[in-house]
C-alpha cells in the first residue's frame, strides 16, 4: 500500500497567497491535472483558490463542486441547492453574513454538533473597498497555545470546552477535536452575533487562542476577485472578513460540503500539532 506523504503546513501573515491560486476555465471543465492541482494545494495548506475564467453561469458552476466534495451542508439561510448568499442586500437578525460588518475569525457550523468539513465561497462581485477575506492556520494557533499553556492545552479538547449559540442553534463541544495524532478545530469567538461560552477551566487558554487569531502577524488577508472560489478545510482553517460600506454591491455565494464526495478519501483534513513524520504516517494509515 502506498502511503500518502503528509505535507500540510501551517502559515502566518507572510504567506504568499498566490501559491494557492489555480487558474481554471471553470469548475466543470477542469483537466485532470487541474483537479490534482486543486487537491494538492488543499492538502498542502488547507485551502485553495480556484480562479475561474468563464464567469457565465457561475451559480451552476459552483454546484459542480459537489462532484468532488459530496452533499451540501444545511444552513438556515440556504436556498434549495444549499447555496447561501453572503451580501448586505437584506439583513437577517443573528447572521453576520447578511450585513456589511466585520466577521471575526471562525469556523462555519460552530452552532452544530457536526459541522461541515469543507467550506467554499464564490465571489460574484467584490467590494471596491474592504470586504477582504482573512485566513489563519489552526495548526499555528494550536502550536502557540500549547507552548504558552503546555499543561492546559488538553482543556480545549474536553467535550464541554466551548458552547456556541445563535438564535435557536447551540452546540457544546471541544475546540480541538482529536483523532489519533491529528487535530481538528471548531471555533467561534464573541462577535456580536454568537454567544460564546468556554468552560470555566478552559477560559484562560481560550482567551489566548482568541488573542492569537486577532494578532495581524498570525493571519493574512486578500481580496477574492469575481470568479474566484475559495475552498478550505473547515477543520484546519479559520476564516473571516473585514467590514465594507453598506452601499457596496459585494456579493458572495457560500456552499459548504459534508466531505462525502469521491475526492475526499484522498484529501487531508485537520492538522498535526507538530511535524512528526512517524506519528503522521501512523495516523494516516488509521484513517
Ligand atoms: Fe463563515
Amino acid at each position: 500500500m502506498v502511503v500518502a506523504q503528509i505535507t500540510r503546513q501551517s502559515f502566518d501573515a507572510a504567506f504568499p497567497v498566490e501559491s494557492q491560486i489555480l487558474e481554471i476555465p471553470s469548475v466543470r471543465r477542469m483537466s485532470l491535472m487541474q483537479q490534482r492541482g486543486m487537491l494538492d494545494r488543499f492538502d498542502a495548506h488547507g485551502f485553495v483558490i480556484l480562479r475561474c475564467l468563464d464567469l457565465s453561469d457561475s451559480y451552476q458552476d459552483l454546484l459542480g463542486l459537489g462532484r468532488y466534495f459530496g452533499n451540501p451542508a444545511p444552513h438556515p439561510r440556504a436556498d434549495d441547492q444549499g447555496i447561501v448568499g453572503i451580501n448586505a442586500f437584506k439583513r437577517t437578525a443573528g447572521f453576520l453574513g447578511s450585513t456589511p460588518a466585520e466577521h471575526l475569525l471562525h469556523t462555519d457550523g460552530a452552532f452544530r454538533d457536526a459541522p461541515e468539513k469543507i467550506i467554499t465561497l464564490q465571489c460574484v462581485t467584490p467590494a471596491a473597498i474592504g470586504g477582504m477575506t482573512i485566513l489563519a492556520s489552526a495548526q499555528a494557533a494550536y502550536d502557540h497555545v500549547a507552548r504558552v499553556f503546555p499543561d492546559k492545552i488538553e482543556l480545549l479538547s474536553r467535550a464541554d470546552a466551548l458552547t456556541v449559540t445563535r438564535t435557536s442553534q447551540s452546540s457544546t463541544q471541544a475546540v480541538f477535536t482529536c483523532s489519533g495524532e491529528w487535530r481538528g478545530i471548531k471555533f467561534r469567538m464573541r462577535d456580536g452575533a454568537a454567544e460564546v461560552a468556554p468552560h470555566a477551566d478552559a477560559q484562560e487558554i481560550f482567551e489566548e487562542l482568541c488573542r492569537f487569531f486577532e494578532a495581524p502577524e498570525n493571519r493574512f488577508q486578500f481580496r477574492l476577485e469575481a470568479g474566484d472560489i475559495l475552498i478550505a478545510d473547515n477543520t484546519a482553517i479559520v476564516h473571516g472578513r473585514t467590514s465594507f460600506a453598506p452601499h457596496e454591491p459585494r456579493n458572495m455565494r457560500r456552499l459548504n460540503f459534508d466531505a462525502t464526495g469521491p475526492a475526499c478519501a484522498r484529501m487531508i483534513f485537520g492538522f498535526l500539532p507538530s511535524v512528526s513524520s512517524e506519528a503522521g504516517s501512523e495516523a494516516w494509515l488509521d484513517r
